[in-house]
């Protein structure tokens, strides 16, 4: 946990609540916490929901690995302790697309446990819906299916700390999804995914744009 560091700051509250924003949108904001190995199919399964869930009038975001990282987490590398800050700051980025009534898709490693558990903490202290879905896949498939030749480098030593390889992946314990994504088809998935978010009425509520 980040120790809060600027003293005399105070939460300044506003006069529009998650409720107004979720009513506006017709839908109830909510993180969806996409973990596994590089090559899981992660972000391909977020670009496929993301399509499905627009078609229905429901908004939301990705918030990918690889995109993040050129961006405002540009300064961070793979050793844990940068991979923690990374799935902090994230984990912050997703509460505030939440909060603001939108579905927000984060896929990241995000290799550790203790990790992904404060960012659950940190949804559920707020009464928000962390929804963690374990993407996986066997290092064999992820490692043949080889998208951007990454596994290759790290058995080449090319790749420090390259997760599976070397750096270790704890797996999730009680995820509230767990996908294989070795046996599954992607149509699959999503429609599990549609089907929990349906069960909890993040969306499908009356007067939305469906
Ligand atoms: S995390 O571990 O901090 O959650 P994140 O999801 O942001 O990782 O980024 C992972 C992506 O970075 C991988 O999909 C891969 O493209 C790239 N990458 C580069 N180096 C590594 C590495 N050492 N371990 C894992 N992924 C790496």
């Amino acid at each position: 946990m980040a120790k809060q560091k600027a003293t005399n700051v105070h939460w300044h509250e506003g006069d529009i609540t998650r409720e107004h924003r979720s009513r506006l949108l017709g839908q109830r904001g909510a993180t969806l916490w996409f973990t596994g190995l590089s090559g899981s199919g992660k972000s391909t399964l977020a670009v496929e929901l993301e399509g499905f869930l627009h078609e229905q009038g429901a908004l939301s975001y990705r918030l990918d690995g690889d995109n993040v990282r050129l961006g405002i987490n540009r300064n961070l590398g793979f050793s844990a302790e940068d991979r923690s800050e990374n799935i902090r700051r994230i984990g912050e980025v997703a509460k505030l697309f939440a909060d603001c009534g939108v579905i927000a898709l984060s896929s990241f490693i995000s290799p550790y446990r203790a990790d992904r558990d404060q960012v659950r903490s940190l949804h559920e202290a707020a009464g928000m819906d962390f929804i963690e879905i374990h993407v996986d896949c066997s290092l064999e498939v992820a490692e043949q299916r080889d998208p951007k030749g990454l596994y290759k480098k790290a058995r080449a030593g090319e790749i420090k700390n390259f997760t599976g390889i070397d750096d270790p992946y704890e797996a999730p314990e009680k995820p509230e999804i767990h996908l294989h994504s070795d046996q599954q088809s992607l149509d699959e998935e999503v429609q599990i995914i549609l089907g929990e978010l349906q069960q909890r009425g993040i969306i499908g509520q009356t007067g939305s744009k469906q």
